[in-house]
């Protein structure tokens, strides 16, 4: 449960940096258009993919779709129990329905914690092997270098909002006592 929390603290974090800051790393200069995908996905088979300052329209998604997933995984796991003796924070406030469909929810969607975690190493793998393209790096540092310039995430309001995160889920563990 500390894991999963920090997960959520990670994943809150994450999308107001989305929204508030960010420069590359902001929601509104995603790529999510189908047709770009489709572009981007037949220069990816042909291993010739463009470098992009942010992300790419394959790397837009695949944001979207790790931040849905282990967004729904740590919610549910709030309300989740396996009726012994470890249960989420939110279980004292929830009907017992809620709690039984969290939990199946939360069992059912941590496969596909698994799966997309073994799809994005792959896809790294893709792009670092045999695309050539250092993405690994920019994921990490925040900056990439592209014909000569460099590419630089600027993190500014980082701290800022990392303790936001991290404020709101700790809000969330003090809920049962002030509901
Ligand atoms: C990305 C985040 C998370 C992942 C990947 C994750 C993963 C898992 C997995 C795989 C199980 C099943 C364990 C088993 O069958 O023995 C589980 C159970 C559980 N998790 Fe999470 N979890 C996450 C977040 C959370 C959070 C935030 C909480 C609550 C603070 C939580 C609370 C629970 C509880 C109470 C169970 C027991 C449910 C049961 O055994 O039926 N989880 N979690």
């Amino acid at each position: 449960m500390w894991l999963g929390s920090a997960a959520l603290t990670l994943i809150l974090f994450r999308i107001f940096w989305g929204l508030f800051a960010g420069d590359y790393a902001r929601f509104d200069r995603f790529s999510l258009r189908l047709s770009a995908l489709s572009v981007y996905a037949a220069q990816l088979i042909k291993r010739t993919p463009p470098s992009h300052a942010g992300h790419s329209p394959a790397g837009s998604w695949s944001v979207v779709l790790i931040l849905a997933i282990t967004l729904t995984q740590s919610i549910t796991g709030l309300m989740s129990s396996d009726a012994i003796f470890t249960e989420g924070p939110l279980v004292p406030m929830v009907p017992n329905e809620i709690v039984d469909t969290a939990t199946n929810i939360h069992h059912w969607v941590s496969k596909m914690v698994l799966a997309i975690v073994v799809l994005h190493l792959l896809a790294v793998f893709y792009y670092e092997a045999i695309c050539k393209q250092q993405i690994l790096l920019a994921m990490i540092t925040g900056s990439k270098k592209l014909q000569g310039q460099t590419a630089r995430e600027r993190p500014a309001a980082a701290i800022l909002l990392a303790l936001a995160a991290g404020g709101l889920v700790w809000l969330i563990y003090l809920m049962p006592e002030i509901w």
